[in-house]
């Protein structure tokens, strides 16, 4: 970009990116008002940041893609259902689809959710208060993954180790070189895990998706190398996303009393809370883009090769769809409208599992721990400049 096009976007030039992770929302609702698609020079990247732009380029796959080399989630994972596009896109999601849908999950996945959280509650129901990232939320989505894979528990500690490097390549802007190496080599060990199981999973073949996956007949099946690459973005996109589904809502609810008593007597309103807080406090803040083909859109001209950012949390406050929309409010007519989970061919394959996963969560820390919330002494808002939660959570009750 020349200096004379930088000039275009003078807010963008100024932007300060350290200063996103802690509060985004008054930085680039500025930058929606004055400059919805702007260039960050920091960043070397477009912003877009209305919620109909970035809802036009996340369905334009024929100029905006996920996959180049430009790409951090093909940097670090290589080739998989978030890497390519069309045919080879739909044969991957449409072999994985099943156990992420709404009466698969109910029938099949919920019963095992609700052991997992209990028995985790178990550990802790008689202190009186806990920080509830390390002893909870990190640790449902972990167990889930393992129990949808048909692995061990066992494995949690492997996988979480693995799971943060993965983390930090995926939001190395910056592309530092020790965190590239470190979250290859966490990958290869992670295939390598896999592979055993694979090969395990076809002696002693059980229910899970790994396995319906591994022995699935041979002409309709991923090879092994697709298999572990789509398990590995499946596994990598449950994580953290669910941890901050739940410690966000918590924090929400404890930061609006009111909502939070109406809660506690009506637990039938956790999906509106969810929904609300993936709008107002969103666990994943962007969804990538990298240009393919030359071509203009709200008068800017992208080039082939251009990285672009679609701004979920920005989006997800733009006054043209949401009314008041700094507020959370359950209440909102238009709860659905937000993108949190993206759109387009890419929306995310476990928004269903998420919200069962967080809904069973806060379900059973309400009923188990009497009127629960967070410290107000030492409450922590959700941080970070790609994935937003709070660092820890002291969560306190009464026994
Ligand atoms: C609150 C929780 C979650 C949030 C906010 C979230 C958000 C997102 C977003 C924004 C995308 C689109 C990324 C893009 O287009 O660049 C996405 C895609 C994806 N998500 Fe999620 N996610 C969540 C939970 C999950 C869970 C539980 C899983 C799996 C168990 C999962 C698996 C995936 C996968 C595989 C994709 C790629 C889909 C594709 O390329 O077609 N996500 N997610």
């Amino acid at each position: 970009m020349t200096m004379a096009e930088t000039n275009h976007f003078p807010l963008g030039a100024r932007l300060s990116v350290a200063s996103l992770s802690k509060d985004p929302y008054p930085q680039l609702l500025e930058l929606q008002h004055q400059e919805p698609i702007s260039w960050i020079a920091e960043l070397n990247m477009y912003y877009v940041l209305r919620h109909s732009d970035v809802e036009y380029i996340l369905k334009d796959a024929e100029h905006f893609i996920t996959g180049t080399e430009s790409s951090l989630v093909y940097d670090t994972f290589g080739e998989h259902m978030m890497t390519v596009e069309g045919k080879q896109h739909q044969r991957y999601k449409g072999k994985v689809r099943k156990p992420f849908m709404p009466k698969f999950i109910r029938e099949n996945i919920e019963t095992e959710i609700t052991c997992l959280v209990d028995s985790l509650i178990d550990g802790f129901q008689n202190k009186g208060q806990i920080e509830l990232r390390s002893a909870f939320a990190s640790r449902i989505p972990v167990q889930t993954m393992l129990q949808l894979f048909g692995l061990p528990q066992q494995d949690e500690k492997y996988l979480r180790c693995w799971y943060n490097d993965f983390e930090r390549a995926l939001a190395n802007f910056q592309w530092d070189e020790a965190i590239r190496s470190k979250a290859k080599t966490s990958v290869e060990e992670f295939h390598q895990h896999l592979q055993q199981s694979i090969g395990h999973l076809r002696e002693h073949p059980n229910a899970s998706l790994l396995s319906s996956l591994a022995n699935a007949p041979e002409a309709e099946r991923l090879t092994d190398e697709e298999i572990r690459h789509n398990a590995l973005i499946i596994f990598f996109g449950g994580i953290s996303t669910v941890e901050a589904l739940i410690l966000n809502a918590l924090y929400a609810l404890s930061t609006h009393a009111d909502v939070f008593e109406r809660v506690r007597k009506d637990l039938s309103l956790l999906p509106k809370v969810l929904e609300e807080t993936v709008r107002w406090a969103a666990p994943v803040q962007s969804a990538t883009r990298h240009v393919v083909k030359d071509c203009e859109y709200g008068g800017v001209k992208f080039k082939k090769g251009d990285t672009v950012n679609c701004m979920l949390n920005a989006a997800n406050r733009d006054p043209e769809v949401f009314s008041d929309a700094n507020r959370f409010d359950i209440d909102r007519p238009d709860l659905r409208r937000h993108i949190g989970f993206a759109t387009g061919g890419h929306s995310c394959l476990g928004s269903h599992l998420a919200r069962a996963e967080a809904r069973i969560a806060l379900e059973r820390l309400i009923t188990r721990l009497p009127n629960c919330r967070m410290d107000p002494g030492r409450a922590s808002a959700p941080e970070g400049y790609e994935f937003r939660q709070p660092l820890s959570l002291q969560l306190i009750w009464n026994h």
